[in-house]
């Protein structure tokens, strides 16, 4: 969306006491992102640009987390209000002549079709300020709209309210647009003479429209997306909020969820159509799934890319790995970073893999951990074989060829190089490289001693 002469400031100061946490507010996660995150790109979704976040608990880290967002940053240090928290922009934002959004970093689930709402709503009647309210039941604690017609009059905070205000069920959402440079000399008028001794933002209602500007309000739609993050009451609330919609979106792009309440999609992941998820399933990061695909009940998935016809079987753990298309995973197996399975796989129960490479058709159906590895294709890797890819120092390769028969029960000691077509008799420790076409064995010769069991019972009824 393209939205000439539009700017955002997120305001992202406060301490939030009651999160009881070292970390600022806007850094808990939310469906896998930090919360201040979802205003920053709600605003970015209606054009706003800049976007400048007013930083003052924990700043360091909130930059840190924020730093490839392309925002820019100012220090409140001193927490004096939200009319003052605005006024801190002014030396980064003085210059710019336009609309401003306020946004608050601890209200994440305002959709960008209603702040684009709250945007055309305020053009179209040419207000000076337009304030996002919402109708709360319970109005406690909000400060209150004092209306006339389609235009407000004044916001009075709760605290400052008579009876007859409190009594009013329109409130301040904390969101509002207003002109520059207009916002910004309101602002330097402001006065903390009130209850809380605070520089209120909402102050700057009044004066515009004592300075003969319009003031108007709209309201939100669905009183959940204002819902302001003050403790993990309300963090674990948003949270379900939010899961509800995004499971909504995969499942209306195609995606079957057998039990959305129980589904844990982060913001982010992507999901082909006619893709079945089943219960407890946890896809996080930047995983990307193809279409015609099966998780089974608590598999959890990083970081990771799926093709099509993918069946991933119960409880398998997946992290940073690339599965193409129609393997077979689980249940069971634990695939970690690095894991590159190139099609048509299988692996199976209790198999544990990390930076392997495996080729096209190749197999690992059981009790198996393949470890800095390259496997080539059409290779059947037999149960209870393990590569032995450290040696207290430094980690090694084993390198297997394509179409190699690894009996159960091998140990490759890398580095160690097994060439195409081979056979490694079970059994076998492979401590050196095998040559393509051969038969590797490494174990000692049976003996067979006969009639023992016999004589050794015989022996038993003797000393009786
Ligand atoms: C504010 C509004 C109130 C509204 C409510 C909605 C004022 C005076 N009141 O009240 O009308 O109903 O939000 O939730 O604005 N912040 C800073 N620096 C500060 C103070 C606050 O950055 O000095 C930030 C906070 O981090 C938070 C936001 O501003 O993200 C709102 O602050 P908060 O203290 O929650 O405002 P309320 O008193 O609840
Ligand atoms: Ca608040």
């Amino acid at each position: 969306m393209e939205n000439k002469n539009l700017a955002a400031v997120i305001l992202a100061a406060g301490r939030g006491t009651r999160m009881k946490s070292d970390r600022s507010k806007v850094l808990h996660e939310l469906c896998g992102a930090p919360m201040g995150r979802y205003p920053v790109h709600a605003a970015r979704a209606v054009g706003a640009d800049p976007i400048v976040m007013v930083i003052g608990h924990d700043p360091e880290n909130v930059r840190n987390v924020f730093s490839s967002e392309k925002i820019g940053f100012v220090l409140q240090h001193d927490q004096l209000g939200t009319g003052h928290a605005l006024l801190c922009v002014e030396n980064v934002l003085g210059g710019f002549a336009g609309s401003l959004l306020l946004l608050c970093g601890d209200v994440p689930l305002l959709t960008p079709e209603s702040l684009a709402n709250l945007v055309e709503h305020h053009r179209t009647r040419q207000a000076a300020v337009t304030v996002l309210t919402v109708h709360q039941p319970d109005p406690r604690g909000y400060g209150r709209i004092i209306r006339q017609g389609e235009e407000v009059f004044r916001i009075v905070e709760e605290k400052d309210a008579d009876e007859e205000e409190k009594r009013i069920t329109e409130v301040n959402t904390g969101i509002y647009i207003f002109e520059t440079p207009l916002v910004f000399d309101l602002l330097h008028s402001l006065s903390n003479d009130n209850a809380q001794g605070e520089y209120y933002l909402t102050d700057t209602v009044q004066m515009a429209r004592d300075r003969g500007h319009r003031v108007c309000a709209v309201s939100v739609a669905e009183r959940q997306e204002v819902i302001g993050i003050n403790d993990r009451v309300q963090l674990a609330q948003a949270e379900t909020v939010l899961r509800r919609r995004i499971n909504e979106t995969h499942m209306r792009n195609g995606v079957t969820l057998v039990d959305p309440e129980v589904t844990y999609i982060e913001n982010g992941v992507e999901i082909g159509a006619d893709t079945i998820i089943h219960p407890h399933v946890h896809l996080h990061g930047k995983t990307v799934i193809g279409s015609h695909c099966v998780i089974e009940p608590g598999a959890v998935i990083h970081d990771t890319r799926i093709a099509d016809r993918v069946h991933i079987k119960a409880s398998s753990v997946i992290e940073r790995s690339e599965i193409g298309e129609d393997s077979q995973i689980g249940p069971m197996a634990h695939l970690r970073p690095g894991t590159v399975l190139r099609g048509h796989n299988k692996i199976g129960n209790f198999v544990e893999t990390k930076k392997a490479d495996i080729g096209l058709r190749s197999k690992a159906s059981h009790l198996t951990y393949l470890g800095d590895s390259e496997i080539g294709a059409d290779v059947n890797i037999g149960c209870g074989t393990i590569t032995c890819n450290y040696d207290g120092v430094g980690k090694h390769k084993t390198i297997i060829e394509d179409q190699v028969f690894v009996g159960s029960d091998t140990q490759f000691v890398a580095p160690v190089h097994i060439g195409r077509n081979s056979l490694i008799g079970a059994g076998s420790t492979i401590t050196r490289d095998v040559p393509p076409d051969a038969l590797a064995l490494s174990r000692a010769e049976q003996k067979n001693i006969e009639g023992w069991r016999l004589r050794e019972r015989k022996k038993k009824t003797e000393d009786k």
